[in-house]
């Protein structure tokens, strides 16, 4: 593996865990950007970020294999090592792990199952069922292994990120998690790693998603929660894309919003050319 930078460390789990080990006894702060790998500009703000806010930033590329309910989805997730490295080149005191399944799954990682209830069923977790406990599963025995100070989440993954939460929080781990903005092409469309997968036509309907959260937030108060949340299906649907779920949910609970009185967030999850997209706003 040729480094691109002579600041980027590509280290062994082995190695990184006796790294953090002396960091931390110094008492300087990890932030730790847990990835997939398939890195964007939205990746690299969040890396970048982490960076600024601690004394090193660990990035690890792990495609979880228990957090995809579908064998062809995992078999077709984009994987770009050599790109992700060069993203990344610039951002100092970075250190990039690349774990195999078996090290973020060994067995000498204690892991008790963690139920998260209700967030498994809902939202994401209706439509992609097991998702969330793979999630789960991954981040204790990542977070187990790292031990960072701080981990950065995109607020992208909205439902992810109240998980993670709910997780640290469960399992007592001291770290501060950190929600990043969602990073938007200019045109409005979040970035996202599955964006590669869309031809140059899907780009352009694929703006459907962002038009349609902005609608929602003008028609706020115009009608009541179900109203607008007719109108918009009616506004997504003049566009191309297949809608999987359109909801408007409380922020803090997730639970069907019923009145604009609570801070109400709208999700979208739809199909654009078989890729499946997701996006949410505080409306
Ligand atoms: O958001 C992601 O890319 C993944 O769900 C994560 C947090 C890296 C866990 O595999």
């Amino acid at each position: 593996m040729s480094l691109t930078s002579s600041q980027m460390k590509f280290l062994s789990i082995n190695e990184l865990v006796l790294k953090i080990g002396k960091i931390l006894d110094q008492n300087q702060t990890v932030g730790y950007v847990p990835t997939m790998g398939a890195l964007h500009e939205g990746h690299l703000s969040i890396i970048q970020r982490a960076s600024i806010e601690n004394d090193i930033v660990v990035v690890s590329i792990f495609v979880n294999p228990t957090q995809f309910n579908n064998v062809e989805d995992l078999v077709n997730y984009p994987r770009t090592l050599d790109e992700d490295l060069k993203l990344m080149a610039h951002v100092s005191n970075l250190f990039v792990v690349q774990p195999e399944v078996s090290q973020v799954y060994s067995e000498k990682i204690p892991y008790l199952p963690f139920d998260i209830g209700r967030l498994s069923r809902t939202l994401e977790g209706e439509f992609r069922p097991g998702h969330f406990d793979g999630v789960v599963h991954v981040l204790h025995n990542l977070f187990h292994l790292i031990k960072p100070s701080r981990a950065y989440f995109g607020k992208k993954d909205f439902q992810q990120l109240t998980i993670v939460r709910m997780l640290v929080k469960h399992y007592q781990f001291p770290i501060e998690v950190v929600a990043c903005e969602t990073f938007r092409s200019k045109e409005g469309l979040a970035l996202s790693s599955r964006n590669r997968l869309l031809s140059l036509r899907g780009m352009t309907d694929a703006l459907i998603i962002w038009q349609t959260l902005n609608f929602v937030k003008e028609k706020k108060y115009t009608l009541d929660i179900k109203g607008v949340k007719k109108v918009a299906k009616d506004f997504f649907s003049t566009g191309n894309l297949k809608l999987e779920y359109l909801e408007l949910v409380n922020e803090n609970t997730l639970m069907t919003a019923s009145t604009w009185e609570e801070s109400v967030v709208c999700f979208i999850a739809a199909y654009c050319e078989d890729v499946r997209l997701i996006d949410n706003m505080l409306v």
